[in-house]
């Protein structure tokens, strides 16, 4: 990908990407000490719009990571919104967007603390490459991995040393033949994927682990959530899942902002219901394309306009 063209945002200004340095010792880089979003936006060809996606939940998780980190983002959520906003605009972007503010420890020093170490808050824009090709329905195992455990690094917060938890998962999943990983949390429980939380349908009813297992609390879980209640009327138990019950799912999927809606065909070589996508997962995924494509106005103020909004330009 071509970042030299990108316009980021950092530390209250607007720059090019590659004068935006960060330094070898940064402690975010060294010790993993940030928590960061991952937001979308989508392009609207026949709108000449870009629509950006429950930014407001993001922002204000973002925060509540940074605070769990014992940091502070230098902007509330509005004028996070607005800074997004006006720096889409500068970049001018006419395609599918993923935005990736982040908040690190930027000492450059040695000492591993949160303490007397000052933060770098930055949001970089880039276009959306495709991430988890579902199209054909997804073939996951059980990781050998276990999900973090909220008693060592909290997962309901976006850290970025966390992460490494997921790649390991993800890694092993692909080395060995399959697309995802599903991670249990350290008692044998169901957990998340290592980029998405999960869905199964069992008997007509939705089942996702609830927020004590260890997951991210997802924006598109909770989006999900509310479709599947409002739209389809159907039952949604958040509780604890054992592994046994992957295999007996009628449904699998699993959701997130990169992924989306991805359904899942088989687990640890068993099959999913007949292997097809199935009605509810794909009542959901196509409601949620409509949703995020500004096509179901009773979810429009999900969606931040950005070239039509007679936004202000924010204050910075
Ligand atoms: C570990 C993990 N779980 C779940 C999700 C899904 O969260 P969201 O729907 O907010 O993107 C993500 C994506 O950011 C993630 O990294």
């Amino acid at each position: 990908m071509d970042l030299s063209d990108i316009t980021v945002y950092i530390n209250g200004r607007f720059c090019r990407y590659d004068e935006a340095k960060v330094g070898l010792l940064t402690h975010g880089l060294q010790y993993g000490t940030g928590c960061f979003e991952g937001i979308r936006g989508y392009w609207d060809v026949a709108e000449s719009e870009m629509y950006l996606v429950l930014l407001r939940e993001h922002y204000d998780r973002l925060s509540t990571s940074a605070k769990i980190l014992t940091m502070k983002i230098p902007h509330t959520t509005d004028e996070l919104i607005d800074i997004t906003v006006d720096l889409v605009r500068r970049n001018n972007f006419r395609t599918d967007i993923y935005l990736r503010p982040c908040i690190f420890k930027s000492a450059e020093d040695i000492g591993v603390r949160l303490h007397n170490v000052p933060d770098t808050f930055a949001i970089i824009p880039v276009p959306f490459t495709s991430y988890l090709d579902a199209s054909k329905g997804l073939s996951v195992c059980v990781s050998s991995w276990r999900r973090a455990d909220d008693t060592m690094a909290p997962p309901r917060a976006k850290i970025t040393g966390l992460y490494v938890n997921s790649a390991l998962a993800k890694s092993e999943a692909v080395n060995n033949g399959y697309d995802e990983a599903i991670l249990l949390s350290h008692d044998g429980h169901v957990s998340e994927g290592s980029a998405e939380n999960l869905f199964l349908v069992r008997n007509g009813a939705l089942y996702t682990p609830d927020p004590s297992q260890n997951v991210l609390e997802g924006c598109t879980r909770r989006a999900i959530m509310q479709i599947a209640q409002e739209q389809l009327k159907i039952q949604v138990i958040e509780r604890s899942i054992d592994r046994g019950e992957l295999y007996a799912a009628e449904e699998l999927f699993f959701t997130g902002t990169a992924a989306g809606i991805a359904h899942i065909v088989s687990v640890d070589h068993r099959v999913v219901g007949d292997g097809k996508i199935g009605p509810i997962s794909k009542q959901l995924s196509e409601i949620y394309q409509g949703v995020v494509r500004n096509k179901v106005p009773a979810y429009a103020d999900w969606l931040t306009s950005v070239y039509s909004a007679a936004k202000k330009p924010a204050a910075v």
